[in-house]
C-alpha cells in the first residue's frame, strides 16, 4: 500500500510517500520544510503565519515529491487533521480532501498524536523490533504531555497528562527566560551539557501523588524566580538543573505507569524525544525495572512533526477501512486520542 502523507498542524510543512508492505515501510519520499526562522522573531508559532506559510510551501512540496497528477500509484491519502492550531490544520486537510476527491482515493484523516506514537514503527530494524502491546507511551511535544496505555492498533486509554503546561512549552518558556532562540528545547539541552545538573534544587511537581499526571508551570514559575534572586547563575547550571526536573518528572511518573500496567513496550515519543539526556535515562531504567519491556524511540530525524509518521499511521487506519469522506472531514484543533 503506498500512502501519501500529509501533516500541517503546526510549524512544520510536510508531505511524504511511504510504502508498507507486509507490515515494514518504506520512505519513498519525505520532504519537511520548517517555519522556525518566521517564528522565532515572535518567540512562539504564530496560527495565521504558520497557515500564510504552510500554503505557500505545500503546493510546490507536492510537486517536489512526484506524485503524479492523476494520483496513479497513490492508494491511499493521510492527513493530519487534529489536534493542532486551527488555521495551520485546514491547509493540510483541505489539500488532502481535494486530492483524495479528484483522484478518487480512500482519505484518512490523523490524529496527530498517533502519528507521533507510529513514528517508532520505522525504526531501522523494521518488523523485527515494533513494539508489542500492551504499550505504554509517553508523548511528549510542545503542546502535549500524555502517558498512553496502547492495547492494540488505534486502542487508547489516557492515563495521566499534564494538568498545565506541556513539556516542551515549559523547555521553550525557560529557554525565553535564558534569551535563548525558539524552539527552546534544543537550546536548553544545548547549553545543559555543559552545566551540573545538581547545582540547583528546582521542584519536581506531582512527584509525590498517587497519579500519572505532570505540572510543569510551577517549576517554570520556580526557575524565574531563581533568576531574578541569583543573576549570578551560570546559564548552564540553570539549563541542566532545569532539564534534569523534567526529565525526572517524566522518568517517575513513567515507572511508576510502567509497575502498574506492566506493559511490553515503553514508547517514548513526541519533539521533546530528541532530548538526549531523557533518551538515554529513560532507557537505561526501563531495562534496569524490566528486562521484558522493550524500549521504543524514534530515530531523531522523526521525533519532530513530520510527515511521514501520518502516513504509517493512516496506513493501520486504512487497513481497517476507516476512511473518511473528503467531502465532509473537518479540523478539529482539540482533537483527542482517547
Ligand atoms: O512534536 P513537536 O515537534 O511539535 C508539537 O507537536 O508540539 O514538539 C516540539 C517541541 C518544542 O517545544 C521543542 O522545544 C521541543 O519539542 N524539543 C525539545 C528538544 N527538541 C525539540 N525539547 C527538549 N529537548 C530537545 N532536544
Ligand atoms: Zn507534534
Amino acid at each position: 500500500m503506498r500512502i501519501l502523507g500529509i501533516e500541517s498542524s503546526c510549524d512544520e510543512t510536510s508531505i511524504a510517500i511511504v510504502d508498507e508492505n507486509g507490515g515494514s515501510f518504506k520512505i519513498e519520499n519525505h520532504i519537511l520544510a520548517s517555519q522556525i526562522d518566521v517564528h522565532a522573531k515572535y518567540g512562539g508559532v504564530v496560527p495565521e503565519i504558520a497557515a500564510r506559510e504552510h500554503v505557500v510551501n505545500i503546493f510546490p512540496m507536492l510537486e517536489q515529491v512526484n506524485v503524479p497528477r492523476d494520483g496513479k500509484g497513490i492508494d491511499v491519502v493521510a492527513v493530519t487533521s487534529g489536534p493542532g492550531l486551527a488555521p495551520a490544520l485546514r491547509i493540510g486537510v483541505e489539500l488532502g480532501k481535494s486530492l483524495a476527491w479528484m483522484w478518487n482515493k480512500p482519505l484518512v484523516g490523523v490524529n496527530h498524536l498517533e502519528g507521533h506514537i507510529y513514528s517508532v514503527w520505522l525504526n531501522k530494524d523494521g518488523v523485527q523490533n515494533i513494539p508489542q502491546f500492551p504499550a505504554l507511551c509517553l508523548l511528549v511535544s510542545g503542546g502535549h504531555t500524555e502517558l498512553i496505555l496502547m492495547k492494540d492498533h488505534g486502542s487508547y486509554e489516557l492515563i495521566g497528562m499534564t494538568r498545565d503546561d506541556a513539556a516542551g512549552e515549559a523547555f521553550d518558556k525557560v529557554a525565553k527566560m535564558l534569551g535563548l532562540k525558539y524552539p527552546g528545547g534544543p537550546e536548553i539541552a544545548r547549553l545543559a551539557i555543559r552545566g551540573n545538573k545538581t547545582a540547583i534544587k528546582f521542584p519536581r511537581p506531582m512527584s509525590s501523588c498517587d497519579n500519572y499526571d505532570f505540572s510543569f508551570s510551577g517549576l517554570k514559575t520556580a526557575v524565574m524566580n531563581h533568576i531574578k534572586n541569583n543573576t549570578m547563575d551560570s546559564k548552564e547550571d540553570i539549563a541542566a538543573s532545569f532539564q534534569q526536573a523534567v526529565i525526572d518528572s517524566l522518568i517517575n511518573k513513567t515507572l511508576s505507569a510502567m509497575e502498574r500496567h506492566n506493559p511490553k513496550s515503553i514508547i517514548l515519543t513526541g519533539g521533546v524525544s530528541a532530548n538526549t539526556e531523557l533518551r538515554t535515562t529513560l532507557e537505561s531504567k526501563v531495562n534496569i525495572l524490566s528486562q521484558d519491556t522493550l524500549f521504543h524511540a524514534p530515530s531523531l530525524d522523526l521525533t519532530g512533526d513530520n510527515a511521514v509518521m501520518i502516513a504509517v499511521a493512516g496506513s493501520f487506519r486504512a487497513k481497517k477501512k476507516e476512511f473518511t469522506n473528503p467531502l465532509t472531514l473537518v479540523a478539529n484543533p482539540n482533537m483527542r486520542l482517547a
